[in-house]
């Protein structure tokens, strides 16, 4: 019986247990052959063979019972685990990935001048006064430097307010002929519908000696660039103002909205003001040791051309990282 009890207590699964059941306790097994036993024992002594069997018996049943529960319960538990979902998994869903649109636009503008073979430069975020103002002829305290609320450091550089300055950096580093684009990121203290603090623009800059390089060429490429951005609109160029050109000329086009019948993102007028360009003043060239040269130059604002291409009527979208924007970009 003793061994019966340790057979039992080393069963390791339910299936080994339930054959050993059928050992012991089924209709062949030994306590039956045991029990067969009392037939030929003496009267007198079959009330104890018996007791004593029984008491074996409930004795074994119990060993029985309790490992039946504990392999029952360790089946149950590895069953669980089995089943169990890993909440913190990730999930098997491939998510497409897309291009912010003020990238895209960017991407598109260096296409379209690299392709006319010009050089893309850059140039660093934080400028020294020189740079940014002063050698585009924008002396200190010249009115015109209001024109852009500067975000300044206390050492007197500041945060680029446009990409103007990496011209200077190109023409104090390289010799004509020069024909360059630099895109990047430039910072205004301004935020409302149509200004963030950040945005990009591309500069462009072609510089050649005296005579080689016009008014006449700067409008021909403008046009030719306008037309590849936005397909068919009319191409407008309106006398203006800035201190690094001269003449100085606003470009418009068309309105893309209105097909140039006026509505209210053109204020009614037919037209969008696109980009600034002129001929590059003699004071910029003076300010980079340049002589006998001619010039013209462009800046154009990307988040401007990305909110016309696509048609977003609100700027600061475009930096809100709100997924469901970009999803539209796919
Ligand atoms: N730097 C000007 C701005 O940020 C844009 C610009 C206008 C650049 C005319 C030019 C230019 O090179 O010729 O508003």
């Amino acid at each position: 019986m003793e061994e019966l009890s340790i057979k039992i207590e080393n069963c390791t699964n339910l299936d080994e247990l339930e054959s050993i059941r059928v050992e012991i306790f089924g209709k062949k097994g030994i306590l039956a052959a045991e029990f067969g036993k009392l037939k030929s024992v003496p009267p007198a002594e079959k009330k104890d063979f018996a007791k004593n069997l029984n008491d074996k018996k409930s004795a074994l049943m119990e060993i029985f019972e309790a490992k039946k529960s504990t392999l029952e319960s360790q089946a149950l538990e590895q069953q669980l685990k089995s089943e169990a979902l890993d909440v913190s998994l990730y999930g098997y869903e491939q998510t497409k990935g897309a291009i912010h649109p003020v990238k895209d636009t960017m991407d598109k503008i260096i296409d379209y001048f690299v392709s006319l073979n010009f050089a893309v430069e850059s140039g660093p975020l934080v400028e020294n006064d020189f740079n940014n103002f002063e050698a585009l002829n924008l002396p200190k305290n010249h009115p015109a430097r209001e024109m852009q609320d500067t975000f300044f450091f206390a050492d007197k550089n500041l945060l680029r307010t446009h990409t103007s300055p990496v011209q200077v950096r190109t023409m104090l580093n390289s010799d004509i002929p020069i024909r360059m684009i630099a895109p990047g990121a430039v910072f205004r203290r301004d935020y409302d519908l149509t200004h963030t603090p950040m945005f990009h623009q591309v500069e462009g800059l072609v510089v050649d000696k005296s005579g080689v390089v016009s008014f006449a060429n700067l409008k021909a490429i403008l046009t030719d660039f306008l037309h590849y951005m936005f397909g068919d609109v009319e191409v407008r160029f309106r006398p203006s103002f800035f201190p690094f050109t001269e003449p100085s000329t606003e470009v418009d086009i068309s309105c893309v909205f209105c097909d140039g019948d006026g509505c209210r993102v053109c204020s009614h007028t037919g037209w969008l003001e696109v980009l600034g360009s002129g001929v590059v003043d003699s004071n910029v060239f003076k300010a980079v040791g340049y002589e006998n040269v001619s010039g013209y130059a462009f800046g154009i604002g990307v988040e401007r051309f990305a909110m016309l291409l696509h048609k977003i009527p609100d700027l600061r979208t475009l930096f809100e990282g709100d997924i469901r924007l970009l999803e539209q970009f796919k």
